[in-house]
Order: structure tokens, then sequence, then C-alpha cells
């Protein structure tokens, strides 16, 4: 779609909301196997968000309603786009679809930006001078959105950025970062490879702490975000300990959409029927009552599990309680949800619950 673009300037900027959906506007091959996708909204707002937060999208594939979460990668101080960065997945419904399916031009459903994994929303005192930003892999992306907002704001923040590969081809942004660092002097950008050949100058291996001292020196006065498959959030975490950094001023994402989201994409069993009433195994039992199907689900399995394990794809994205794409009515039985953030107090008390993050604590009957 092309807009008069006087009307970005000269108009009053409504915000976005999800009730407007997104057109695809351009789609930037990043690196063999990521793509940057950019959308504009269909009647024009502006996007209102903080740099770290996610967007969840609603997308149609095989006839089917699914939803999906990919943090924005791009700065919400060029408010009048926004843009999520994919990396193919083996098997990964979604990230397979959108490589291969979204083109500009292409309308998309999305439900409202959420998330707390934000550099806007830990202001410590030594977060407002220096920072470390560490990723690994697809991970980058929060933290390319807070590095890109800082130079849009020509902030000239303190950052060291260490971003972790497989191999130099797989760097995401690298010309990007290398720019930011060409722009600010206070920012500094570094790349670990797992593998690399002889070309290559800088490090190659694991982050570790050696490096990490050789690299931010400083790092114990540092306010750490960092983002990256599981097994490196979790040597990152084992290594800050043993350091003996003070955690409070250490923030990572609390889960991977893209790790989340494969078991989603895989673990339904295809087989199953919905219409068919199941129920499979011991437990409380709970009925779906749109799906006219009962199924078990065990007192310490989530809600959502139990359903996706009888083969029942109930509306989800990140798995964690965040997002809200699963919240569904529950209109008789109790639960022991906890939720980080997806749901408000007043929906609670208009009875809806989020199944991905509840244990049934009785029999259940969902409006799903
Ligand atoms: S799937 Fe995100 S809150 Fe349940």
């Amino acid at each position: 779609m092309t807009r008069n673009t006087a009307e970005y300037w000269t108009n009053s900027h409504p915000s976005w909301n999800a009730d407007n959906p997104l057109i695809c506007c351009h789609i930037t091959q990043e690196t063999h196997d990521v793509k940057s996708f950019y959308f504009k909204p269909e009647k024009f707002a502006s996007f209102q968000f903080l740099p770290g937060q996610f967007i969840t999208l609603e997308l149609s594939i095989n006839g089917e309603i699914i939803h999906r979460s990919y943090t924005v990668s791009s700065s919400p101080a060029r408010s009048h786009t926004i843009s999520i960065t994919v990396k193919r997945q083996p098997n990964g419904i979604v990230s397979n679809w959108l490589h291969d399916h979204l083109k500009v031009g292409d309308h998309l459903a999305v439900l409202p930006i959420a998330g707390d994994f934000s550099c806007s929303l830990h202001i410590s005192s030594n977060a407002a001078k220096q920072y470390l930003f560490l990723s690994g892999g697809s991970g980058i992306t929060p933290l390319m959105s807070m590095s890109r907002s800082f130079h849009d704001l020509a902030e000239n923040k303190d950052i060291v950025f260490i971003h972790s590969a497989r191999t130099p081809e797989d760097i995401i942004f690298r010309k990007e970062l290398d720019l930011i660092a060409f722009n600010q002097p206070n920012f500094r950008a570094a790349f670990i490879c797992e593998k690399a050949d002889a070309a290559w100058t800088q490090p190659t291996g694991y982050l570790n702490i050696d490096l990490l001292k050789q690299i931010a020196p400083d790092f114990l006065q540092r306010e750490i975000f960092t983002c990256g498959p599981s097994p490196y959030m979790a040597a990152v975490r084992n290594m800050f300990k043993i350091a003996d950094f003070n955690m409070v001023h250490y923030h990572e994402e609390s889960f991977n959409f893209d790790e989340m989201s494969a078991h989603l994409d895989t673990d339904a069993d295809a087989t199953a029927k919905p219409n068919s009433p199941v129920i499979n195994g011991a437990g409380f039992s709970v009925d779906l009552t749109k799906s006219g199907a009962i199924i078990s689900c065990a007192a310490d399995q989530f809600v959502l599990n139990a359903a996706h394990s009888a083969g029942f794809r109930l509306p989800s994205a990140c798995s964690k309680g965040l997002c809200g794409t699963c919240k569904s009515k529950l209109i008789s039985g109790t639960v022991d949800m906890k939720h980080n953030g997806g749901i408000r107090p007043r929906e609670i008390e208009q009875g809806l619950f989020l199944p991905c993050c509840s244990k049934p604590l009785s029999n259940l009957v969902v409006e799903r």
C-alpha cells in the first residue's frame, strides 16, 4: 500500500491497536535462513512499545488458526513501521510458512504488543550508564531493538554487545551493528563464532568468562540483558553466578519464542478428531465444550499441554502465561494458575484463565 508521505508528518498519530490489522510492506533477507518482515497498520497509526517487547501473529495456515509470538526487532523511535526477524526452524510450521508464503501486501491479524524484557523497564543507577547485551542466534532481536532505539535517539549509551553465532555467515545484523559502533563511540560490538575459517579474526568457540573479561573487563559494573537458546542462557547465567555478579542487574528473556513454539508445531496428534470425545489416562477431566471433547489432565500437568497431547490445538503462543493468546473461559472448576502478566485481575474475576500456565484442582469445563 502506498501512502502520501505527507500523511506521516502532518497528521496526528493515533496509536496502533490490535483491531487494526497489519500489512506486510517490506521483506529483507538477513542471512541464508533469516528474514525480517516489516509491517504497517492498515489504517494510519503509529506503534507505541518498549524495545524488547514482542508481538503475536494470528495466522491461518492449512485452514488452522495458529498464534505465534516474535520479538520486535525494530526501534520504537521509528514508529510508523514494525519488524520481526524470523529464523527458519527445522519442521517449524510458522517460521517456514512466513519464509515461503508471506509477501509484501499481505494482511495479518496481530494481538497487542506485550512483554517485560526491556532496558526501558529496568532503570537502576547502573542501567542508566552502562549495559552489556549478550545474544545467541536469533535471540539477537530484542537487543537489536534496544540498540537501534538508543542509536535513533542519539543517546550514545555505553553498551558492549556480544553476539554468538554458529558461523560468520549466520551473524544477523552484523553490518548494522558495526554501523552503530561507527556512529556511537560508546557502543562496541563483538562477535563469537562456533566455527570459522582462517579469514575470521574475532574469537571462535563459545562465550566464557575469560573471553568476557577480555571484551568487557568492567562487566561487573554493567546492567546485563541476555537472550538466546535455553542452553546458551543457562551457560551465561551460570557464568555470572560463578563470577559473583549481582543478579539484580541481570535480565534475560524468560523464554525463547522459537523454541517454545517448536513443540507446538509438532506435538499435537494430527490424527485426533475434534468433535469425538476423548478420555485418556488418569487425572481430572477437562470438558472442552466447543470441541465437543472431554480430555484428561493430570494434577501436575498444564491444561494446554493436556489438550495438545490429546490432539486439540488450542490457540497459544508463549506457553508461559505472558502473551494472553490462550485466554479461555473457565465455565466451572478451579485451577492453580501461575501467570506472568498475560491476564488482568479483572479478566480473572470474569472467569477467564490461561490454560498454558494452569494446572487443574478439580474437573474443569472450559469454553474451547
Ligand atoms: S500461550 Fe501465552 S499466555 Fe498462554
